[in-house]
């Protein structure tokens, strides 16, 4: 079980989280929905042990493999999305890690030209693609994704949705997500925040409970 218990974050005056509690269960997909501000791309940093809480604790993280879709793209822009996806693979001259990569790309959907350009020469949309296949091309325990979806258009989005399902399954995983249809189709155990503290659903306001199951 991964678990952040009683979580304080803050920058300078500002106070995100207080009194913060989420536990990722094993194995299984937990979805954090909640406002623009209410702290989500936080969590999801404190997972990832890319900010340290000032108060609490973060248990269970320590020794994992970790993979991520930053909310922003995060790529690198002059390479091409088989050797964005190559880095995390190992090394770039390994013709396995090469194949692996070009399987990774196609399951987002990608293929040709779009996978040999550099990915600043894509589209919003392809670069978002090239994000995910490369956070679930590697084999990672912890999986954090951070609102993988946005940008993607209706037609592709089922691909992408299944793709996380079937990849992440198996995996403890925080998928941040504004969608509730996203939640359903890739199988999310749903926990709310509420405003600029974790307020537990229908329990008034306040700050510093945990954030709340809402139910699957
Ligand atoms: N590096 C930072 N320095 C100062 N304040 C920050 C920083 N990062 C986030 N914040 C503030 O912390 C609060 C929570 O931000 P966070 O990015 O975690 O929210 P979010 O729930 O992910 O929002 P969104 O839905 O817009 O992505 C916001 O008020 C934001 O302005
Ligand atoms: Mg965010």
């Amino acid at each position: 079980m991964i678990a952040l218990r009683g979580v304080r974050v803050r920058y300078g005056a500002h106070v995100v989280l207080d009194g913060f509690d989420l536990e990722l269960p094993d194995g299984s997909i937990t979805a954090l929905t909640g406002p623009n501000g209410s702290g989500k791309t936080t969590v999801a940093r404190v997972l990832l042990g890319l900010v340290r809480p000032d108060r609490g604790v973060v248990v269970g993280t320590a020794g994992l493999r970790r993979a991520a879709v930053f909310q922003e793209d995060r790529l690198c822009t002059r390479l091409s999305a088989v050797d964005n996806v190559r880095l995390v693979l190992g090394s770039a001259r390994d013709a396995a890690a090469g194949r692996a990569a070009l399987d990774a790309l196609a399951a987002v959907g990608l293929s040709g030209r779009d996978v040999v350009v550099p990915v600043r020469d894509l589209s919003g949309g392809q670069r978002r693609r090239v994000a995910i296949a490369r956070a679930l091309a590697v084999d990672a325990d912890l999986v954090v994704l951070d609102e993988p979806f946005t940008g993607l258009d209706a037609d592709v989005r089922p691909l992408l949705t299944e793709r996380v399902r079937e990849r992440c399954h198996g995996r403890t995983t925080l998928l941040v997500t504004h969608d509730p249809d996203d939640v359903a189709r890739v199988g999310a155990r749903p926990v709310a925040l509420r405003s600029a503290a974790p307020v537990p659903v229908g329990v008034g306001t306040g700050r510093g409970g945990p954030a709340a199951d809402v139910g699957s």
